[in-house]
């Protein structure tokens, strides 16, 4: 009887391990059998508690990745990208003010660039740039890789002479030349690196490493898609002002930029800012933060139309882009705003409504992908910046620090000049009452 009960036992698990090795063969089936889509339930949007200003979430990578986009090309355009040996003194790549390490931008109202020359307005960030329409604040470049020719040669930038010194640096170096030639290498029969080292190619690896700097997956983005809970209770009042305020009138379209679709298409949307220039709370901003200081898109078209005309820019991590507007002059979040308000809807925002849309801007911060600075090739044994790029550098130092001197010498010589004069007054004057009283 002990015997017979201990067969059935054996059977039993027998039988049951076969069907279990049977069940996990037929589930490792069922995952190879294709990429097994976790569809996500997507709620309709108006069952959420409140409307969303855009209804699409941020469009990912893949909506602006370039068909020759290949890995290769990318950590070429990194390293250019890190690179500060492209820049007359050595000490300026696009990171230093472009800072993927954070927000994207340099923190600072103007840019810094060579020699400590400032430029007339704010570093904008590189993040989700490839999304734009036009680059710059007046849309003066169509797409990223025009874009990136700018800031080589702009002497308040890298300060090269021309692109074609800035070239001969990577010229120079062997690491750089073998790296075009890979990514490269179809289209190119000669072993010249004149010929393989060109503008075009540098630019072209600069945009595909900039496409990749997107930051999906917001807690707006987390909404929109249907997670109701992914916005708290402020955050929501503040989308909702948001709308009842207009700003989504021309900060729409999943980049709250007002549009979207064809980036790098060169088809701009701007607006005048300040609209509401007689409003007077605006026009205290206009005089605070030389909100009218510079033509806007006039400058590059000429038609006075565009007279302080910008491109309306992304809100995707704005709060990691302070200070703010294109003077680089409003220092806070809620006070730019504020500046919103009354230049382009003619409406003073109460302490409320800034900080509920404040709370709410602050949910478009999307997950940035972690970013490791590269390793750049290095020439042997010889330097790659000239060696009186240093000398330069101090003539300049010396210079401006002659023409500090010279102001203080003239200020302490009007100082003296000052002093003197009382003195003589105020002796005239005792001689004059010591005459008097005699
Ligand atoms: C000295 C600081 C500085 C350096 C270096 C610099 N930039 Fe910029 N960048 C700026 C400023 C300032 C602007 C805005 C200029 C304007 O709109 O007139 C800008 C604009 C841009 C834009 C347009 C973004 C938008 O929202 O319109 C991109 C993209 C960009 N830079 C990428 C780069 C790349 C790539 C490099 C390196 C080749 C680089 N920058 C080097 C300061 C800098
Ligand atoms: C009529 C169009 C328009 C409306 C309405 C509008 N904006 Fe703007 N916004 C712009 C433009 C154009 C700029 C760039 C202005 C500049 O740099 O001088 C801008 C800039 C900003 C900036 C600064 C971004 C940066 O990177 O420096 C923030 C923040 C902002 N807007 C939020 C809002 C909020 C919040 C509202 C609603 C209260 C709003 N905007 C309404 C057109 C508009």
């Amino acid at each position: 009887m002990g015997k017979l009960w201990k067969t059935a036992l054996l059977i039993a698990s027998i039988g049951f391990l076969i069907t279990a090795a049977a069940g996990a063969v037929s589930a490792t089936d069922a995952s190879n059998s294709g990429p097994v889509l976790q569809v996500q339930e997507n709620n309709e949007t108006d069952e959420l508690p409140v409307e969303p200003p855009t209804e699409e979430s941020h469009p990912g990578y893949e909506a602006i990745q370039q068909e020759d986009d290949t890995e290769e090309k990318i950590e070429l355009g990194e390293q250019l990208y890190f690179d500060p040996r492209i820049s007359e003194t050595g000490t300026i790549s696009c990171n230093t003010c472009h800072n993927v390490m954070e927000g994207g931008d340099d923190s600072r109202p103007t840019a810094m660039g060579v020699h400590g020359e400032t430029g007339p307005v704010a570093s904008p960030t590189v993040w989700n740039s490839g999304f734009h329409h036009t680059q710059f604040w007046d849309g003066r470049a169509d797409t990223l890789a025009e874009q990136a020719e700018g800031p080589i040669v702009a002497d308040v930038e890298m300060g090269m002479p021309d692109h074609e010194a800035a070239l001969d640096r990577v010229r120079a170096v062997d690491g750089y030349v073998e790296a075009y030639e890979d990514v490269y290498g179809d289209e190119i029969d000669s072993d010249d690196p004149d010929d393989i080292v060109t503008l075009e190619r540098t630019v072209d690896a600069i945009a595909a490493y900039e496409r990749t700097l997107v930051t999906p997956n917001s807690p707006y983005d987390q909404y929109v898609e249907g997670d109701a809970d992914a916005l708290s209770e402020q955050e929501l009042d503040g989308m909702e002002t948001f709308q009842e305020l207009g700003c989504q009138s021309c900060h729409s379209g999943p980049m709250f930029s007002g549009q979207w679709e064809n980036p790098e298409s060169g088809e701009g949307v701007y607006n005048q800012h300040p609209t509401f220039e007689d409003n007077a709370q605006c026009e205290e901003y206009i005089e605070e933060y030389d909100l009218m200081e510079n033509p806007g898109r006039m400058g590059v078209t000429d038609d006075e139309r565009d007279e302080y005309n910008y491109k309306v820019p992304t809100l995707r991590n704005v709060e990691h882009t302070a200070p703010y507007m294109h003077t680089g002059q409003v220092a806070t979040l809620e006070e730019s705003i504020r500046v919103m308000s009354a230049c382009q809807l003619d409406h003073e925002a109460s302490d409320e409504e800034v900080e509920d849309v404040a709370a709410f801007l602050t949910t478009l911060t999307g997950e940035y992908p972690e970013q490791e600075m590269p390793r750049l090739p290095n020439p042997s044994g010889e330097s790659m910046i000239p060696m009186d790029a240093e000398g330069d550098f101090e003539d300049m130092q010396e210079e401006a620090e002659g023409d500090e001197d010279d102001d203080g010498m003239s200020l302490l010589a009007i100082g003296a000049a000052i002093i003197a004069l009382a003195l003589v007054t105020a002796a005239a004057l005792v001689g004059y009452s010591r005459y008097e009283n005699q």
